[in-house]
This record gives C-alpha cells, structure tokens and sequence, in this order.
C-alpha cells in the first residue's frame, strides 16, 4: 500500500505507552468522540486464544504471544478501517511492528511519570506477567527503559493528574486540527 497516498484523517490512530497508562480507557474515550471502532489488540489476541494474556504466557510462552501481537498489529494497522487500536506496552520492542505503525498510522504515545504510576501499581500487578516477581526497584528500571522505545511516534501527551475525558478531549482537538491542516486542497 502506498501510505502516502492515503490522507491523515484516514489513517488509524494507534496508543502506545507503558502499562497501566491509560491506553485502553483513553483510546475508548477517543473513538467515542470521533464515532470510530476501537480494538485493544491484547484482547483481540486474548479472543485468538481463548484465555487471558497471563495464561498465554504461562500456558504458551512470551515468545508465542509476541508472535501473534506481531501478526494481529501488522496485520489492523494497514487495514483502511478508521479504527483506533490499544497497544501493548510491550509491542514496540519490535522494530516490525514499531516500523508498520509509524508507516501506516497515527502513532500518539501515552506518558505517564514514575510518581504517578508507581500509585496504580496494586490495579494491574496482577493481570501483567511482565512485572510478576519483580521489586519496586526492578519495575521503576523497567519503566525506565522502556522509555527508549517508546521515543517514536507522532505525538506525545503527558497524563499526569488529568482525567481520561480531558486527555481524549486535548487528544480529539489535536487530531481535528492535524486534519484540517493537512486537508487535500
Ligand atoms: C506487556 C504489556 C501488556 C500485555 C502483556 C505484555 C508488556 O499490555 O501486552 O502483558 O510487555 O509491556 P498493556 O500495556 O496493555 O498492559
């Protein structure tokens, strides 16, 4: 497909950003306000398998369920649909699939600080294998580094103390801009 050819508004718009930042309840309140589908790709994968992410790990290995993100993502963001997709947090440490996204999509990275996250660590601890058996010390160096791949992308919003609406709302209006700008003339 020749991504030039198709115009930024058709583009879809893909979340990504560490766990627990907010790209599922985020990118839910974008697509409501902009009347497109949203798609969190881990459930799409959790739907493929039949079992939730954590089981995939235990039951299938990382190896296998970093296949299929590689297959699921590549495969919806050259998809024309106007859809707006939820990444997970680990899906960029490929270079394919960070490299289909920029190509094809709008691509708006979530940022949270450590302070912040480190105050939903009890909400997703449990559901992310990632940070199973891990101390406060191994997750703040793994936020840390994760950093580096996330540096890539179209646009960046710091969610510090704001609420889901505001940010999707700053996010909506960035968007209708970037669109109007950017209009075929
Ligand atoms: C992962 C993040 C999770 C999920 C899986 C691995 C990661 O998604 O894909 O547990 O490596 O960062 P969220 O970012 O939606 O939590």
């Amino acid at each position: 497909m020749n991504t030039r050819s198709v115009p930024l508004k058709e583009k879809n718009i893909i979340f990504i950003g560490f766990m627990g930042v907010g790209k599922t309840s985020i990118g839910k309140a974008v697509a409501k306000k902009l009347y497109r589908d949203f798609l969190d790709v881990d459930q799409v994968i959790e739907e493929e398998y039949g079992m939730p992410v954590p089981e995939i790990f235990n039951k299938l290995g990382e190896k296998t369920f970093r296949e299929k993100e590689k297959e699921v993502i590549i495969n919806l963001c050259q998809k024309k649909k106007l859809h707006i997709l939820s990444l997970g947090g680990g899906s960029f440490l490929q270079e394919e699939i960070k490299k289909a996204c920029l190509e094809h999509c709008i691509v708006i990275h979530l940022d949270l600080s450590w302070d912040s996250w480190k105050e939903r660590i009890n909400l997703i601890i449990d559901s992310r294998p990632v940070l199973k058996g891990k101390s406060m010390e191994d997750m703040e160096e793994l936020f840390n580094k994760r950093k580096a791949i996330y540096a890539d992308h179209h646009s960046s919003v710091l969610t510090d103390s704001q609420e889901i609406e505001e940010v999707a709302d700053y996010i909506v209006n960035s968007l209708k801009w970037a669109w109007e700008l950017n209009e075929p003339q």
